[in-house]
């Protein structure tokens, strides 16, 4: 079977779309493709890999517009689930391009800095008697470690697209987790006031992070245990918290959100006020209308009751 590589090319500021031609051989890998390639058509070709056994991270690059471990990742099955003989081959999103799929990590392991990537351990722990832990402590955060810095959730990123100053790329969120969720760890409050200011609330929950991740790490899900946790910390004095207890107390007390008072509970009165006009298009388009006052939905009953075991299974999952 022949198949298409169209490869995005980037070489001393210069872009183009490369076409390269070749015969898919039973359990050739992406990696395996690109490698045919830069062997037997064309030298110039530029990507990066080290282990080829999804272990290194090394080898991520985005195929038919999602991100894939490419030393994992067989043709014959993204030709499968894409109905084309055609795959295009691009370098990570959300990162700077070196060279054709060659991407810089430099800035995004600089931003891991930012969450004090180390435990200071608890006062009862001494090198005598060690850091002791039980599995079921272990097990709390064991699936973090596993990251193995591909990249995959970031280029995926939907914050990340829209502005990644004000925000942690998603790994850097699972390795806080971590870190916080590490019974050894004597303030993981450190931890969580550095992810605060770095952007925790202004995930977009898009989930896309969850989706993308080779080793199945849920990144969205460890933005949620981080929020979470700073509630625990009393580290909520901030919109974010705020706008997530409001719809929470909205939620169990009437099974519907308060708009009109949403904004006022989140931001305060004066940030409120400077979103009137906001409010004014709301009330146009009968999405708010204060005059009404908050109704109850008829099956708030129920709805508590999926709140309630919601909360219970969240804290079996712990
Ligand atoms: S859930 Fe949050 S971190 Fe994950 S991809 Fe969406 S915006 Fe990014
Ligand atoms: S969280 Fe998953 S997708 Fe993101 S860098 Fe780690 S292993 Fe890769
Ligand atoms: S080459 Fe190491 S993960 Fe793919």
């Amino acid at each position: 079977m022949d198949m298409n590589l169209k490869i995005h090319r980037f070489v001393e500021g210069k872009k183009w779309v490369q076409d390269y031609k070749l015969t898919v051989k039973t359990g050739m890998t992406v990696l395996e493709a690109l490698t045919e390639v830069k062997e037997k058509q064309d030298p110039t070709l530029s990507f990066t890999c080290s282990c080829r056994s999804s272990i290194c991270g090394a080898c991520a690059v985005r195929v038919n517009g999602n991100a894939e471990l490419s030393c994992e990742v067989l043709v014959e099955t993204l030709m499968k689930r894409y109905k084309t003989d055609t795959l295009v081959i691009e370098p990570l999103g959300n990162f700077k391009v070196i060279r054709d799929l060659v991407v810089d990590w430099d800035p995004k392991y600089a931003t891991i800095k930012k969450i004090k990537p180390v435990i200071e351990p608890k006062k009862e722990f001494s090198l005598e008697t060690g850091c002791k832990q039980s599995p079921e402590e272990f097990n709390k955060f064991k699936k973090y470690a596993k990251c193995i810095l591909c990249g995959s959730c970031v280029s995926e990123c939907n914050k990340s697209a829209l502005n990644q100053e004000d925000f942690l790329s998603p790994f850097v969120f699972v390795k806080a987790e971590r870190l916080v969720a590490d019974s050894r760890n004597r303030s993981p409050q450190e931890q969580l006031k550095a992810i605060v200011e770095a952007g925790l609330w202004r995930c977009f929950n898009c989930q896309e992070c969850t989706a993308k991740c080779p080793k199945g790490l849920d990144p969205a899900g460890a933005i949620e245990k981080l929020k979470e946790s700073t509630f625990a910390h009393k580290l909520d004095d901030n919109v974010g918290a705020r706008h997530a207890k409001a719809i929470y107390d909205d939620i169990s007390d009437s099974g519907t959100l308060d708009e009109s008072k949403l904004n006022i509970k989140s931001e305060g009165l004066i940030m409120a006020a400077l979103r009137a006009p906001m409010a004014v298009r709301l009330m146009r388009t009968g999405k708010m209308n204060p005059m009404n006052g908050h109704p109850v939905n008829p099956e708030i009953e129920t709805i508590r009751k999926i709140v309630k075991n919601a909360e219970a299974a969240s804290k079996e999952a712990e």
